[in-house]
């Protein structure tokens, strides 16, 4: 298998696609990107990397930080995070606000924004500087040490976060938060305004297809919370349309509203994905045809 070549079909695939769907505009900082922009790399585990289109322009990875997120609060802090937040998928948009008041204030994942919020608010208290902490990661993983927050995006955000700011209050009434609710948002945005490439997010995510072992060699995760993390990204990863990723796609996945996606072949590699266009449950649009070009082309998933 040409991996190259097969990029390089992907990427002449999805042309037609650019430019539809909806770039996220909520966060207003984010509506100002070029939605016809697309790159795909993926990422050997030994370290090789194939890339295509605009695959090393920089973008906001937003909820996809929320995996990185949780595999520190996992390897730092264990299991215990599982008491506050379930690992079930939610079947409502990932900043739904109405399963928390009929669930006593548990989210039902990590990987929603109510879950998310949590896991931030535990990284807060275990390393004093969470976003700092994803970001250290990041940087190690990618072997790039330009990997920085994007602060126009985390002050666009912050500025419009009724949703974020009426769940963190939620938490906080259940008694599921630790910190000060404007600690816990200010955190989480900044970790979600990290920016970086399809390249970097492809070599970042590589403990997830390595059983937990970081780019040199040492261990992250251990074997069995690797696998129950890539669990969790595939039935909760891309929200309320995991069902139809997973039958896309066939393969762990997590996304985010800036338009990337990173998905894992447990054992094998990672591929990211991003373009801006997103559909309905904020995932997007090329990128999940692309990775289910990807997977159909090479027979790489985990079905
Ligand atoms: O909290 C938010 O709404 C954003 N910072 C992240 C949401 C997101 O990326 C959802 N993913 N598709």
């Amino acid at each position: 298998m040409d991996i190259q070549n097969l990029l390089d079909d992907i990427v002449a695939s999805v042309q037609p696609l650019l430019g539809q769907g909806e770039v996220a505009d909520y966060i207003p900082q984010l509506a100002s990107v070029n939605a016809k922009q697309f790159g795909i790399s993926v990422a050997m585990r030994s370290g090789e990397v194939y890339s295509s289109g605009d695959a090393d322009v920089p973008f906001s990875i937003q909820s996809i930080s929320k995996v990185f997120a949780l595999a520190l609060v996992l390897a730092r802090d264990g299991d215990s995070i599982w008491k506050r937040v379930f690992r079930e998928p939610s079947g409502n948009p990932f900043n739904s606000l109405v399963q928390l008041e009929s669930e006593d204030g548990i989210p039902r994942n990590p990987f929603i924004n109510a879950g998310a919020l949590v896991v931030a608010d535990r990284l807060l208290s275990v390393t004093g500087h969470p976003a700092s902490a994803v970001r250290e990661l990041l940087r190690q993983e990618s072997g790039n040490p330009r990997i920085d927050a994007d602060a126009d995006v985390a002050a666009s955000e912050l500025l419009h976060s009724h949703r974020n700011t009426s769940l963190a209050h939620f938490l906080a009434s259940y008694g599921n938060l630790e910190n000060p609710v404007e600690e816990v948002l200010e955190a989480y945005v900044k970790q979600c305004a990290l920016a970086m490439s399809c390249t970097d997010l492809a070599l970042a995510g590589r403990f997830l297809a390595a059983n937990g072992a970081r780019a040199d060699g040492t261990p992250l995760l251990s074997r069995s919370q690797t696998k129950r993390i890539n669990a969790v990204m595939l039935t909760c990863g891309t929200y309320d349309a995991a069902g139809e990723f997973a039958y896309r796609v066939g393969l762990p996945g997590k996304s985010g509203v800036g338009g990337g996606i990173v998905a894992v072949v447990p054992e094998h590699c990672t591929i990211s994905v991003w373009s801006p266009g997103l559909g309905r449950s904020g995932n997007s649009l090329a990128g999940v045809a692309a990775l289910d070009e990807f997977t159909t082309r090479t027979g790489l998933s985990i079905f």
